[in-house]
């Protein structure tokens, strides 16, 4: 089976390290690109040769159930030798560092090194200082989850038709997201009106020159919306307490049918995962009937297709799509 678009026009960049790295053209692009490999995803044969003869790692220092999976599951589709690093298992165990561990596993010659640190900025440093070969920022710390964007606007994007224009609620703990950062971004280059709703310690200073508009109240931050993308509290990257209890941070700042009514009444409900039911989000919401996480999930596999596929073009000055009959 060929590839399903044969305009492609891959970006130009060696890495996917950030959606800050992507223009507005690019992750239009990208989009597409993501957009035929979904309808290609639902069919029954469903395998392809694009990364045949790629190797792929997967490196992931924290904990994933989505990611970590729909890129593996990518890589598969398009024909890669994908190996998953248990951290658990591997020599990290054994107090060996990030930048060692990289070195050992870049001079087995992967095609491409799809990373997940708890530190902001380690996955570019990999990419910059040891890798010879795609890099793909899985999540890094409260920087950026640049595939986790993408997914998302796919999912507004074939819902909606569109996303200029839209008004997208981001509710939550702001301050430790690495997904609300780049939703910000992606969702603002795409035309956008994005509301943040968090309390005071949860909300970053100076987000508002992000072009977001700040809000502590939360009825009001989803009033008219026509997405309202969820977050949990990324206990993970909190030291001390940042919210008094969950039962109070739920009376709060959860999404139930009462605030969900707020928003119009076509409105999406998004959660990137994974959820905490009842403190961030109450699960008739994100059971029900304009719940979307499921499309998240689904959309993650064919927007990672997209990315691996783009990435492997860079590495082999084009030839990666064109030989395979793109
Ligand atoms: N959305 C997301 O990053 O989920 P995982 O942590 O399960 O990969």
């Amino acid at each position: 089976m060929t590839s399903p678009a044969a305009e492609f026009d891959p970006f130009s960049k060696p890495h996917l390290l950030g959606i800050s790295d992507l223009s507005a053209f690019d992750i239009e692009n990208l989009l597409d690109r993501a957009n035929a490999w979904a309808e290609r995803n639902a069919l029954p044969d469903n395998k392809h040769a694009i990364l045949r003869g790629r190797t792929q790692i997967n490196l992931f220092f924290e904990s994933s159930t989505r990611t970590q999976s729909s890129f593996e599951i990518a890589g598969k589709r398009l024909g890669a030798d994908v190996m998953n690093m248990s951290v658990a298992s591997s020599s990290v165990k054994k107090g060996e560092t990030l930048l060692d561990t990289a070195v050992t596993l870049n001079a087995m010659r992967p095609d491409l090194l799809v990373v997940r640190h708890s530190g902001s900025g380690a996955v570019e440093l990999l990419a910059r200082k040891v890798a010879n070969c795609a890099v793909v920022n899985a999540g890094d710390g409260s920087h950026e989850h640049p595939t986790q964007a993408l997914l998302d606007a796919l999912t507004i994007r074939r819902r909606k038709g569109r996303i200029q224009g839209l008004k997208v609620a981001i509710c939550g703990d702001i301050a430790h997201s690495r997904v609300a950062r780049s939703n910000i971004l992606s969702l603002a280059a795409l035309g956008a009106q994005v509301n943040v709703v968090a309390p005071s310690t949860l909300m970053p200073t100076a987000i508002d020159r992000m072009g977001v508009n700040v809000f502590r109240n939360m009825d009001e931050g989803v009033e008219g919306c026509d997405v309202i993308m969820m977050l949990r509290l990324q206990r993970e990257r909190m030291s001390g307490a940042f919210v008094p209890s969950s039962r109070e941070f739920f009376h709060y700042y959860g999404l139930d049918s009462r605030r969900l009514a707020l928003a119009k009444p076509d409105a999406l409900v998004m959660h990137p995962g994974p959820m905490n039911r009842g403190v961030e989000i109450d699960s008739v919401v994100a059971d029900g009937t304009q719940s979307v996480i499921r499309d998240q999930v689904e959309m993650g596999v064919a927007v990672r297709m997209a990315v691996l596929e783009a990435l492997a073009d860079n590495l082999h000055g084009g030839d990666n799509v064109k030989a395979a009959g793109a």
